[in-house]
């Protein structure tokens, strides 16, 4: 029985068997998977999730937490009838995939953490999220997260793929400041969650551009070393051409390490 409001989901993908739940990054939303899902192997079902006050998902009057967000994917999931899943999910998503993996341990049976980190903010980072939040909410225009994008891709895709700058730029002028706003106090108030990879015991493909400014490859070190204590199957990933947004950037390589993550839960 679901306690809270659906969130908007798509299959980016038709297929059958235990599905791939993907979550994506801030200030985004599903579009930013459908590149990687569209190549994951035929017959591997993929459903995009926008997060609340992302996309098409609002925000059902909840205080800013993350918890609220994995509570809502996790009741959306379970009321479209899937009682469980393989949860992917890229920065921002990422921080969502660990919380499930914290409150709905037996609904996560593999986990996929991409450009992301478990760590929780510093007090410097939180400040600025706070800044950002005020500043949406006054001018009522997402415009204080608009120059995302050059932080979010890579060098190389500034100087060979720069067609994503305004595909990015569109997804981020969609978004509402009353979600961003709402998304940033979240992730503020997110704890550090390393503990939770030093438990999980499912198998665990942690994915990172190799020039992901953001979430650098140290941090997805820190998560499969912190995966591995747990003793389960763990596989590290580092695409050599991208940035924070490795399945936009390159999403052969990471639909592959996707599919390699499921064939492993499979076998398990
Ligand atoms: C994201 O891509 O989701 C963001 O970089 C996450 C964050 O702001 O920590």
């Amino acid at each position: 029985m679901t306690r809270t409001t659906p969130l908007n989901t798509i299959d980016l993908r038709v297929g059958g068997g235990l599905p791939l739940v993907l979550l994506h990054g801030f200030p985004l939303d599903l579009r930013m998977w459908a590149a990687c899902a569209a190549v994951l192997p035929a017959g591997t079902r993929a459903i995009g999730v926008d997060l609340p006050g992302a996309g098409h998902s609002d925000l059902d009057g909840a205080r800013p937490s993350l918890e609220h967000s994995a509570e809502r994917v996790h009741d959306t999931l379970r009321e479209a009838g899937v009682g469980n899943a393989i949860v992917v999910g890229l920065s921002m998503g990422g921080y969502v995939a660990l919380a499930l993996a914290d409150l709905y341990p037996g609904f996560v049976a593999g986990l996929g953490l991409v450009d992301t980190k478990s760590v929780a903010d510093t007090d410097e980072a939180r400040a600025n999220r706070r800044r950002i939040a005020n500043a949406v909410e006054e001018a009522q225009t997402v415009d204080a997260v608009l120059g995302m994008p050059a932080a979010l891709l890579s060098d190389i895709s500034a100087t060979e793929r720069r067609h994503l700058f305004p595909v990015l730029e569109s997804w981020i002028r969609s978004q509402s400041p009353a979600g961003v706003a709402w998304t940033q106090r979240a992730m503020a108030a997110r704890p550090d969650r390393t503990r939770v990879l030093e438990k999980y015991e499912a198998p665990v493909a942690v994915v990172v551009g190799a020039q992901d400014k953001l979430a650098p490859p140290a941090e997805a070190e820190h998560m499969a070393a912190a995966a591995r204590t747990a003793g389960g199957d763990v596989t590290l990933t580092e695409v050599p051409d991208a940035g924070h947004m490795a399945p936009v950037e390159d999403p052969q390589t990471v639909a592959r390490a996707l599919a390699d993550l499921r064939r492993r839960v499979r076998d398990t």
